[in-house]
């Protein structure tokens, strides 16, 4: 929970004008009625300002929303502080500036909801601890995965002892080539602004499995390489005399974008990957337009799209763990062992872009150490991110329902961390070909008090 707690309604600032930060939280704290699947959190949340890099692409969004609602740029978080006077700051920037404005709002004594990751490294990570340890002030992380009713059911049969003693999982998370090849168009294929895909989008999975199994993990040994994209792509486009191609003529002739985008082909519907593609089809006129067109194949890329990990908990059970960014399906594979028992589960996040039929309804199944198999059905999710989006919402601006707080939904700040952290540690080791050690990561932080 946050230190400065209700009374309602509570006034926020973006920090961040993001495709997320519209979606998430301004359309729903201002209640837009076009966009009623957003839900209307008015009542419980004031969107008092906004803050972005690019003045403009904020002044666009105020003159659309019809609102009059302050917009301050560069070098004007402290004056946005001082004007409207927010219990929260909503950090939805990408994920390297995120440390930036996390300490900026604890100095000032404003609670701070963050966008996962909440930093994208472990020297970051120690810096927004010891801001807020010595601030008034506390950090939530937004890590949504938690709420989707597949996510949750799993940790209440946790929780609930159908497993028992956890001994290990296997996890295996496949990001299909629609949604995995758009990190690498986007802020998100530079590990200065992401951490990498084991941190931008593992840290999601490194917190589910840390929170599925209520224990810190320890050590890490990972193999990780670039495989489908970058400048040594087996799929990057070559002119026939040996010629650079630009973005634009790379694109014409790629097999991601033959796939989704080429003649006949419906793009697909998905509110995550768009580059200027947020709800209200805002510029981005300072993050991407003034630098040359990115491609998937651009020599600046410096991260994996593959992964296969080994994670060592504390508690004594182990984890291995996968991720492919360039897939057929999109979804996960999970069992757990137990000394009572095993869970499997296979999630499919977008059935619309698999390419065989699935099922629309979720499917866990659970057998007894020693017993018969049973099957539980979860109707299909409704809303983002598997359904949790909505939830997520809920929690955040009205409160913790009972169940929230029953599976402990809510991440904390130094959850949020451990996330990163193993994240940090699965680069680190494929590029050292190394274990690494959390603790050695974190230093004094390791210790939770
Ligand atoms: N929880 C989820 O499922 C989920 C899904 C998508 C994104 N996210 C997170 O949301 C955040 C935003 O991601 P996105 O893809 O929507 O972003 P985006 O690319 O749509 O927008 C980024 C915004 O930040 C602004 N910006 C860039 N650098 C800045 C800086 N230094 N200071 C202030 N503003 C700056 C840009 O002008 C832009 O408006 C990230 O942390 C991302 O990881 C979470």
């Amino acid at each position: 929970m946050l230190k400065n707690g209700p009374p309602q309604p509570r006034r926020y600032v973006l920090c961040g004008l993001s495709n997320r930060g519209i979606g998430s939280y301004a359309v729903p704290l201002l209640g837009l009625k076009q966009y009623p699947e957003r839900g209307d959190f008015s009542a419980h949340g004031q969107l008092v300002g906004v803050y972005d890099l690019d003045r403009q692409r904020a002044e666009s969004f105020v003159r659309l929303i019809g609102k009059d609602l302050p917009v301050f740029g560069p070098g004007g978080f402290d004056q946005m502080i001082d004007r409207t006077r927010p219990d929260v700051v909503v950090v939805a920037t990408p994920d390297g500036t995120h440390a930036e404005y996390i300490v900026a709002a604890l100095e000032r004594g404003v609670d701070v909801l963050t966008e996962k990751p909440i930093v994208t490294d472990t020297r970051q990570a120690r810096q927004v601890l010891d801001a807020e340890a010595a601030s008034s002030a506390s950090i939530r992380v937004a890590h949504n995965y938690r709420y989707s009713p597949l996510n949750a059911a799993i940790k209440q049969m946790i929780v609930e002892g159908k497993v028992g003693r956890i001994a290990n999982i296997n996890f295996e998370f496949n990001i299909d080539t629609y949604h995995g090849s758009s990190y690498f168009w986007r802020w998100n294929r530079d590990r200065a602004l992401s951490g990498g895909l084991s941190i931008t989008k593992g840290c999601h999975h490194f917190d589910l499995l840390n929170w599925w199994l209520d224990d810190l993990p320890q050590t890490v040994f990972a193999f990780g390489a670039r495989r489908y994209y970058g400048p040594d792509s087996p799929f990057k486009p070559a002119a026939p005399d040996d010629r650079r191609l630009d973005a634009d003529e790379q694109k014409r002739l790629c097999p991601y974008r033959r796939q989704w985008f080429g003649p006949g082909k419906l793009r697909p519907e998905d509110d995550h990957v768009g580059r200027a593609e947020d709800i209200f089809k805002l510029p981005y006129g300072e993050q991407y337009d003034n630098k040359p067109p990115m491609y998937i194949y651009d020599e600046q890329i410096d991260i994996e799209d593959t992964y296969s990990t080994v994670i060592g908990y504390r508690g004594g059970a182990s984890v291995t763990y996968a991720a492919n960014f360039s897939a057929t399906w999109e979804g996960y594979n999970l069992s757990i062992n137990g000394t009572g028992g095993r869970i499997e589960c296979r999630h499919f996040t977008t059935p619309s872009r698999c390419p065989f039929p699935v099922e629309e309804h979720e499917t866990i199944y659970y057998t007894p150490l020693f017993g018969e198999r049973q099957t539980h059905t979860l109707p299909p999710p409704e809303g983002g991110h598997g359904g949790a989006d909505p939830l997520l919402k809920a929690d955040l601006f009205i409160g913790p329902s009972e169940r929230s707080r029953s599976l402990n939904q809510a991440a904390t700040s130094l959850e949020g961390v451990y996330a990163v952290a193993v994240g940090e540690a699965v680069w680190r080791s494929a590029e050292s070909g190394e274990p690494v050690r959390i603790a050695d990561l974190l230093g004094a932080w390791a210790e939770p008090t």
